[in-house]
């Protein structure tokens, strides 16, 4: 197998889950919730002359974000530090880095956070030649600079989960089903596997404006294209705040998994009469049929 660019060296060997195998056929579970949802944290060390650096620094940080996380170390500390020697051993690593993930393990893709399930422990060995780093040293690098988006582009369906997960989990701690996440200046942006809306007082249908803080939604688009085709132009696509959301006639939400939900409490707040308003059952039945339709004579090919 061709890792990169370069043929990886025979003979490597990676740690997965109690077992040392050949680098190349090293592997996870495909539902790995490190893959799903970046629901996993990292370690690399350096490796000098077969010496594994700042160990404990590396260790004591693992143990950190694990605990952040709720997620268990592995094994005990000393049983990773042999582990870590082992992996060092068989690779005949002399001078380069370990790498040593830990993700929550693999389960039923879901957002929550499951509980009861196994994490994996992952750990690769690459040798590095010093030389280049040598070179580095000696005549300097160049930098360039960039806006500091970590993360801020929620347009991207990427599986950088992670925060998602975290406010779908606690929700659901609190009793709620979904999480909408508010942003620094108090609009709600979206829910955290769903698109949010809101119906005004005077049945204004309200959705947050396509910009790089939200996905735009499938079912989101579906909705607008379905209210547009039954002649509903009371759509505003503008950012709402927590309060104007709390005052809302009706609220609901949008994804592929669900189609349309009404939202009937928002935090501590009744959301109209609470309980699913007309509104979003109009909207659900209206995208529900257009969506069918284009299902079984699609206008567009894919
Ligand atoms: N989630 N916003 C976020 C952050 C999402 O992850 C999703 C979809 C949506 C709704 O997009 P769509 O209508 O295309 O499903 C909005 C999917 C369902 C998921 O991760 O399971």
């Amino acid at each position: 197998m061709q890792i990169g660019r370069r043929k990886a060296p025979t003979g490597r060997v990676a740690y997965v889950d109690g077992r040392y195998v050949p680098h190349a056929s090293a592997s996870v579970h495909v539902e790995d919730r490190g893959l799903q949802f970046a629901d996993s944290v990292y370690e690399v060390c350096a490796v000098n002359g077969g010496l594994l650096m700042d160990e404990q620094g590396h260790l004591d940080r693992l143990e950190r974000s694990l605990r952040e996380l709720s997620m268990d170390m592995p094994m005990r500390r000393e049983a990773l530090k042999a582990v870590l020697r082992e992996t060092l051993r068989r690779n005949r690593l002399k001078d380069g880095l370990l790498y040593l993930q830990v993700t929550r393990g693999a389960h039923r893709r879901d957002h929550l956070i499951p509980k009861g399930v196994r994490s994996s422990l992952i750990i690769t060995a690459r040798s590095i030649d010093p030389t280049g780093y040598d070179k580095k040293r000696t005549e300097g690098i160049v930098v360039a600079t960039f806006p500091d988006i970590r993360w801020g582009r929620c347009d991207i369906k990427t599986t950088g989960l992670l925060p998602n997960v975290l406010a779908k989990t606690r929700a659901r701690s609190t009793g709620a089903y979904e999480a909408w996440l508010v942003d620094d200046k108090g609009f709600i942006t979206e829910g955290s596997s769903t698109n949010a809306w809101i119906v005004t007082g005077d049945n204004v249908l309200v959705t947050r404006d396509l910009k790089s803080n939200i996905l735009a939604g499938v079912t989101r688009a579906g909705v607008m294209a379905a209210l547009s085709r039954a002649g509903v132009n009371a759509v505003e696509e503008r950012a709402f705040t927590r309060d104007e959301a709390y005052a809302a006639r009706e609220a609901f939400l949008t994804s592929a998994s669900g189609g349309v939900i009404p939202v009937v409490r928002i935090d501590e707040r009744r959301i109209g009469e609470g309980k699913p308003g007309p509104m979003a059952a109009r909207v659900h039945s209206l995208y529900r049929d257009l969506s069918l339709e284009e299902a079984l004579a699609p206008r567009h090919k894919g």
